[in-house]
């Protein structure tokens, strides 16, 4: 298991769900990780298993109170990583993200903000703090944790599909910007994924397990997506068996985005 080994990795929103399935993942593949997360407890919490589950020690295995939507704040988190390491960040995982589903016309000026500032801005700030090394170095790999959701649209939704439409955008502006520079820029969408999040929208509606079962009748595979399925596409395009892919963006939902149904 030595496919990212001698890399060192930032992964943002690290504390649970797919974020520390990819801190794990990648761990576990040679990295040197970093959680930089939002909730310091949770982001040591999970340090601390991959530690027992990987033998690592503490220099391999950082974690950091980050809040993306305040750049200096990413620039912190790379800055400690790059110190304790003794390395510079070869990937970046913008991951963090908070869902907002809303009716459009009743959203608050306050929601869309926290949408974007987390959604769009915190995946600008961790590519901002993380570029200008990997340029000069010649070497980098950034992958967007997108959504289907940056493809297709769900009333009701909004406007949490505006702001992951533009992380694709971003995906392919910066990947284009920078691959004559070695540095690639792509995403990934998950669809419906098991995590704290999706078991917070079930039991935010009317009937929690109806809502439940009719997310799982509209997946082609009949069940969801486990973190670490998102995790392992994660280290494909973070590792160098994908040099020739950028500025795009892979789909993991089980199929689900290709039915069609009334
Ligand atoms: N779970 C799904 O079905 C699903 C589907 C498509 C896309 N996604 C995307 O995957 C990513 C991870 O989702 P998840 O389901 O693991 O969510 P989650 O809520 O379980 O985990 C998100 C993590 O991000 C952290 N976070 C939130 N705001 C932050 C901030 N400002 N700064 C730093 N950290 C912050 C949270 O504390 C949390 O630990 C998100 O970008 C989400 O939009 C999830």
């Amino acid at each position: 298991m030595t496919r990212l080994a001698g890399k060192a990795a930032l992964i943002t929103g690290a504390g649970r769900g797919i974020g520390a399935a990819i801190a794990l993942a990648f761990a576990r593949e040679g990295a040197a990780v970093v959680l930089a997360e939002l909730d310091l407890d949770s982001a040591q919490q999970t340090a601390e298993r991959i530690r027992s589950q990987t033998g690592k020690g503490g220099a391999r295995v950082l974690a950091v109170q980050t809040d993306v939507t305040q750049s200096a704040s990413v620039q912190h988190a790379a800055s400690e990583a790059e110190r304790t390491f003794g390395q510079p960040l070869d990937v970046l995982v913008n991951n963090a993200g908070i869902n907002m589903f809303r009716d459009p016309l009743t959203l608050t000026d306050d929601d869309w903000r926290r949408c974007f500032a987390v959604d769009l801005d915190g995946v600008w700030n961790g590519c901002r703090a993380v570029l200008p090394g990997m340029v000069e170095r010649g070497a980098g790999s950034i992958v967007n944790i997108a959504s289907t959701h940056s493809f297709k649209i769900i009333p009701g939704c909004f406007p949490y599909p505006v702001a992951k439409h533009g992380v694709i955008g971003l995906t392919r502006a910066l990947g284009i910007e920078y691959a004559p520079r070695n540095v690639r820029v792509n995403a990934i969408a998950p669809g419906y994924i098991e995590t704290q999040l999706t078991h917070d929208w079930w039991n935010e509606q009317a009937d929690p397990a109806a809502a439940q079962q009719a997310t799982l009748d509209l997946q082609p595979m009949k069940r969801i997506g486990r973190p670490e399925e998102v995790a392992m596409t994660a280290v494909f395009l973070a590792s160098d068996e994908a040099p020739f892919i950028n500025a795009t963006c892979i789909t993991v939902d089980g199929g689900r985005s290709a039915l069609y149904h009334d």
